[in-house]
C-alpha cells in the first residue's frame, strides 16, 4: 500500500495534533448540550473514533451510511440512505462528523434531512475540505485541513475500498487509478 502513495500529505502526528485541537473546540461548545455525534460511514470511521475520544462531555454516538450513487458509476443526484440512524434526533443538537467535503452534495442533503427531522441544530465537522470543488452552498463549521484537488487515501479514505487502514493521509499515485 505504501508504495502506491506519491507522498504523505498529513502524517500521523499532524493528524493526531489537529484532530485533538478541533475536538477540544467542539467539546467546549457542546458542554451541557448532550449532543448526538453522527459518523458518516465508511470514510469517517477512523477520524470519528479519534475525534470522539477527545470529548469529555456526555454524548450519544450514532451511525449512518449514505450514497449519492445508484448501482452504476454515474451520480443519481439523490442521496440514498443505506443505513439510517438508530435514534430519534428531534429537538437534539446534532454534530455530523465527515471525512471529506467535496462537491458538498452529501452534507447539504444530510443537513437538510436532519433539520427536516426536527433537530434543534446541525453542525458539520470535517477532516478535509476540498476547496475549489464545491457545487452546493454548504460549508463545514469546523474543518481540520483544506486540500487541493488531489486523490487522497488513508485514515479512512479509500480508493476502490483499499487504503482506508493507512495511518496517514497520502496522495495516491496517478498510475494506480489511471491504469
Ligand atoms: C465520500 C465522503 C463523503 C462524500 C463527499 O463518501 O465520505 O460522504 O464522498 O463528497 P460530496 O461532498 O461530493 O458529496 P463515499 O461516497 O466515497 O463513501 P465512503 O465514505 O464509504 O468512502
Amino acid at each position: 500500500m505504501h508504495q502506491d502513495c506519491e507522498r504523505i500529505l498529513f502524517s500521523e502526528e499532524q493528524l493526531r495534533s489537529r484532530v485533538k485541537e478541533v475536538a477540544m473546540t467542539v467539546n467546549a461548545r457542546y458542554a451541557d448540550k448532550n449532543p448526538i455525534f453522527v459518523c458518516i460511514l465508511k470514510g469517517s470511521i477512523i477520524f470519528y473514533s479519534d475525534f470522539v475520544r477527545h470529548l469529555d462531555i456526555p454524548v450519544k454516538l450514532d451511525f449512518m451510511a449514505v450514497s449519492s450513487y445508484g448501482d452504476g458509476a454515474v451520480s443519481s443526484g439523490k442521496l440514498r440512505i443505506r443505513k439510517d440512524l438508530d435514534g430519534d434526533i428531534s429537538g437534539r443538537d446534532v454534530v455530523i462528523v465527515e471525512d471529506i467535503i467535496d462537491s458538498g452534495f452529501t452534507l447539504a442533503n444530510l443537513k437538510a434531512l436532519f433539520l427536516e427531522r426536527g433537530a434543534n441544530s446541525v453542525c458539520i465537522v470535517t477532516l478535509l475540505n476540498k476547496i475549489g470543488r464545491r457545487e452546493y452552498d454548504i460549508r463545514p463549521d469546523y474543518n481540520c485541513f483544506d486540500i487541493e484537488n488531489e486523490f487522497v487515501v488513508g485514515y479512512g479514505l479509500d480508493y476502490n475500498e483499499r487504503y482506508r487502514n493507512l495511518p496517514y493521509i497520502g496522495i495516491l499515485k496517478r498510475s494506480v487509478y489511471e491504469q
